[in-house]
């Protein structure tokens, strides 16, 4: 985000005939409010709702009689710098008389969670980083930011960037899953997509990186918890992706919800002021997470709101998301000296810059024939975007003696609710989708011309129809079960402390396995799942998690072989929940786990994942060979041949990792440095070859210092982090 001199000039124009209560008013950020028909606030109405005081019934009779408040007076009046709406007429009118009725003319900054796609919904984060694309990262990036615009939203709270090494964690599904080096290469991509194509200010919206910083490190993966850490670690896994979307230019970004190593992340001065905005340069502003400036007296860190508000504002948090506490306390506290007029002014340069930047003071509004066109349905290249990506994010788990893919001639027994709901398609944090743009795994099935019946069983929830799993035994050549997670059971607020198969599926997958007919588990999820007891006992595993509006027909392509799966895991599943945190690029311990006793290892459970970081088959089979490592300048070039052994072309994806063996900290035992998607048709053979920076080769000490240590380094070359190529070189910098 660059600002030319003049934009600069108009900013600092503007600011200067701004009052106290006009600049905190650009601070605020509001989201509609529901009111009448009851008495209580609203997140009270939802609570009763939750504990049972009120029924789903009388709950809907209150919502029928109830309105929203979009704030127009307090708009009108210069206080509000926000909103969070997404109809677009809605987003007009706002826009209107914030520009055409308020003193100063300030349009509004309008953000919304457009988190995997917007009506087009894209596979969940999780499931899109397996399909090690830089270019599909962007161009899902850049059509959620072109539908995001046509609704008048200007701001995109994404991309969710947090590594996540506990999958027990709900949120691990929003985001590119537990490598850093991946989680970079992610958030570089939708930062382009997000914010740079500005030949039309219909085709790009502010990023809001997220969430800021060690959210996916809660403590024993429950949403919202503590964490902490040693600095090096910070600096090593989570802020990587961070530093690489502020190098890419990122507007904004959301701080976390929790603490960390005791201080909120809300009112964190280290980590706002001198490594957000000072080390790692952002150029526009901070908002918090929804309440968060309130929850610092949750935490302990506040004695009340007024305390919790300067903290903030002096830590370097911009925008208040939700709580009014700016707007109640802080023109008082600045007239006290307690927060120095200087804090207020840079907050609002920084968010008057991303307006600017955004083109907001030349055009505000959505031009009606961009609303009819979206009316009408969506464009036929947005749907094929959603197929691609759909598509490259499945992962082909097992597949013994390869029971994929399906011909068009057996007869498929497809089972499980999931398998036949549109509505559990698009995963959590879905929220613009539109019923008759999602295809079911039956449907796409039925479309794609497959000998298939469907029998329901039962799902996540629920009893199990075992007459009904006997009778598709009976009557299916080959059984196909989709088993998995509702949409709801990831996401916020969604962590779980067990993570194998949900309710009684395991149940309906050993009746099905008991008829002796081959079973195809394909798996609709929003976390990676601990299958230790389907990978012993199914032949064959698609990981399909949830993919979004088109996963009928990318599941039903893969299954009767239309596509080849490619995806490898972004994260790595366990064999049980006990396992979590799991990670393949852990640090090395003094007693590796192995079969001995006095090793690192569980009496009662492996040590090492089920299904490895980068892992992932495919319908034909990959050889690497002839690792090769020069040194070139300040360069490493490191090649192997690849070649496709197996019968039908493919995409493979080529990981490089490296081990530095020997160093002042600790260091992983492996690390991804690089990757690419290669396609082979059957026999050809490429050379792959990457360059690696020497420069890339350090790691962060516990002062936050990059160092570069000469010695020993080992690399790897293979298709999963497990399996690879080896070579060592010594290195002096
Ligand atoms: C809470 C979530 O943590 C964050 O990801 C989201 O963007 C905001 N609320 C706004 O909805």
């Amino acid at each position: 985000m660059k600002l030319t001199q003049e934009q600069k000039n108009f900013v600092e124009d503007l600011l200067s005939r701004m009052t106290l209560e006009e600049k905190i008013g650009q601070m605020n950020q509001e989201s509609p409010s529901i009111v009448g028909g009851f008495d209580v606030p609203f997140s009270e109405l939802i609570e009763m709702l939750t504990d049972g005081r009120i029924s789903q019934e009388e709950f809907g009779k209150i919502m029928a009689s109830a309105t929203q408040d979009f704030h127009e007076d307090d708009i009108r009046a210069g206080r509000v710098g926000s909103q969070m709406v997404r109809e677009p007429r809605k987003n007009n009118e706002l826009q209107k008389i914030a520009v055409e009725e308020s003193r100063l003319g300030i349009p509004l900054i309008i953000g919304f969670d457009v988190i995997h796609g917007f009506r087009s919904v894209f596979p969940i984060a999780i499931a899109e980083a397996c399909s090690f694309d830089d270019d599909l990262f962007e161009s899902t990036a850049h059509m959620a930011a072109a539908e995001s615009r046509a609704h008048g939203i200007n701001w995109n709270f994404a991309p969710m960037i947090d590594a996540a090494r506990d999958s027990r964690w709900g949120r691990v599904s929003e985001g590119p899953g537990e490598d850093p080096t991946l989680g970079s290469r992610f958030a570089r991509a939708k930062i382009r997509g997000l914010q740079n194509d500005r030949s039309s200010l219909l085709n790009y919206v502010a990023a809001c990186t997220k969430h800021y910083v060690c959210y996916g490190a809660c403590e024993s993966g429950r949403d919202y918890n503590t964490t902490s850490m040693s600095v090096s670690q910070l600096y090593n896994v989570y802020l990587p992706a961070f530093r690489a979307a502020m190098e890419e230019g990122a507007a904004t970004v959301m701080a976390a919800f929790n603490d960390f190593n005791g201080v909120p992340c809300t009112v964190n001065k280290w980590l706002l002021r001198d490594i957000l905005k000072g080390e790692m340069g952002l150029e526009g502003f901070v908002v918090s997470d929804a309440n968060a400036i309130r929850e610092c007296v949750n935490h302990g860190i506040a004695e009340d709101e007024r305390d919790a508000g300067v903290q903030a504002a002096l830590a370097g948090m911009d925008m208040d998301m939700g709580t009014h506490i700016y707007m109640d306390h802080l023109k008082a506290e600045v007239e006290k000296g307690t927060v120095p007029m200087a804090v207020i002014d840079e907050a609002v340069r920084r968010i008057l810059s991303v307006k600017v930047w955004l083109g907001l003071f030349e055009n505000p509004y959505v031009p009606e024939d961009v609303i009819e066109a979206y009316e009408k349905g969506l464009p036929e290249g947005h749907i094929a975007l959603c197929k691609r990506a759909a598509e490259e994010s499945m992962v082909l788990l097992k597949n013994e003696n390869e029971l994929l893919p399906l011909n068009r001639k057996q007869k498929i027994s497809l089972v499980g609710s999931l398998a036949d709901d549109r509505n559990e398609v698009c995963g959590a944090w879905a929220l613009a989708w539109k019923p008759e743009d999602c295809v079911s795994i039956r449907a796409g099935l039925e479309a794609a011309g497959a000998n298939v019946q469907y029998y329901p069983c039962g799902g996540p929830e629920g009893e199990i129809d075992f007459d009904e799993a006997d009778r598709a035994c009976r009557e299916g050549d080959v059984i196909v079960a989709v088993v998995g997670e509702t949409d709801a059971m990831s996401g916020e607020a969604s962590s779980k402390a067990d993570i194998s198969l949900p309710g009684k599926q395991r149940a309906l997958l050993e009746r099905l396995l008991a008829s002796g007919k081959p079973v195809v588990a394909v798996l609709m999820n929003g976390r990676p799942l601990a299958l230790g007891w389907e990978a012993e006992h199914l032949p064959a595993i698609l990981e399909a998690w949830h993919l979004g509006i088109r996963m009928g027909d990318a599941v039903a392509a893969a299954l009767l072989g239309d596509v080849n799966p490619s995806g490898k895991l972004s994260s790595s599943f366990p064999s049980v929940t006990g396992q979590c945190p799991l990670y393949y690029n852990h640090p090395s311990t003094g007693r590796p786990g192995s079969k001995s006793k006095f090793t690192s290892r569980y009496l009662d459970a492996p040590w090492d994942a089920l299904f490895p970081f980068g892992h992932g088959l495919s319908y034909t089979s990959f050889a690497y060979e002839d690792l090769q490592i020069h040194r070139i300048g300040q360069t490493l070039e490191i090649t192997a041949r690849l070649r496709n052994t197996g019968k039908r072309a493919g995409t493979e994806v080529a990981q490089l990792y490296m081990q530095d063996v020997s160093a002042s900290l600790v260091r992983p035992v492996k690390e991804l440095k690089d990757y690419r998607r290669i396609a082979l048709k059957p026999g050809e053979e490429k050379k792959i070859s990457f360059i690696l920076p020497l420069e890339s080769l350090g790691f962060y000490d516990n002062d936050g210092q990059y160092r570069l240590e000469s010695g020993l380094f080992r690399f790897f070359v293979g298709g999963s982090s497990r399996d690879c190529l080896e070579q060592e070189l010594r290195i002096a910098f």
